[in-house]
């Protein structure tokens, strides 16, 4: 059974298809199938997951911009892989809304600006209606990306996350690197800095059961 986790925001270029690429990079070196479902006409993600550039792991992808063929594909998608990914253009278009409907858990990236917590308190706000209206909850995190350790703006922006109290916001933050560009933009692995800050992502997704342990390791150590 695959787990599905989506990436889903309403403010454009607050790190989604970082956060897409960089679990999967993660989700694959340990030995899952992994398949990214990209829903962007932008096709970031699975123009990432289609080089191979060198070996990630099995990630495979596929893009899907119709709304009306999204959910069958997840549900397809179901018992083929160990985890989907599904990076979104965001969550003005009814895609976002079917994509969320079947998902696991939606993490919704935030970078360092006002834009994207509004964009952040938006998101969790539809998600919440759109749970009410289907009748099943919808598990949701915000992930803070691009984050610098010693700007004041930075913390400013965390603390005004903190304040909003529907948003749950995670402990650990894929913190600036220009690693995660280079992973993006070239199609390659992640490594360095951006490969552990993934990790510790990853470790506490877990360790918050928003994730499950680990699936059908067939090629990890
Ligand atoms: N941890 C990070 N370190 C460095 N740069 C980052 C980090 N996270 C995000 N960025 C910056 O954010 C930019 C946007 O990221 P990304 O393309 O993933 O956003 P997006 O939400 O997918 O955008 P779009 O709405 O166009 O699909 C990147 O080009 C990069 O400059
Ligand atoms: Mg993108």
């Amino acid at each position: 059974m695959t787990h599905t986790i989506s990436v889903i925001q309403q403010k454009g270029g607050c790190g989604k298809s970082i956060l897409t690429v960089s679990l999967a990079s993660i989700l694959a070196g340990e030995g899952h199938n992994v398949i990214i479902p990209d829903t962007d006409t932008l096709r970031s993600s699975s123009l990432w997951a289609s080089q191979e550039l060198y070996s990630r792991g099995e990630i495979d992808h596929v893009h899907e911009t119709n709304d009306n063929e999204i959910t069958g594909l997840l549900r397809e998608l179901q018992g083929q892989y160990d985890y989907t990914l599904v990076d979104t253009a965001g969550f003005n278009t009814r895609i976002a809304a079917y994509v969320a409907a079947a998902s696991d858990l939606v993490l919704i990236p935030c970078t360092t600006t006002l834009a994207d917590v509004q964009g952040a308190v938006n998101t969790q706000r539809f998600l919440a209606k759109l749970s009410a209206e289907i009748g099943k909850p919808i598990k949701n995190a915000v992930v803070r990306l691009d984050f610098k350790r010693k700007e004041t703006n930075d913390s400013a922006i965390s603390d005004e996350l903190s304040d909003e109290a529907d948003l749950d916001v995670l402990d650990s933050v894929l913190w600036h690197s220009t690693s995660f560009k280079t992973a993006l933009n070239t199609g390659k692995q992640l490594k360095g800095r951006a490969k552990v800050y993934t990790q510790e992502l990853v470790r506490e997704l877990r360790s918050k059961h928003l994730v499950p342990p680990t699936i059908n390791l067939k090629k990890a150590a």
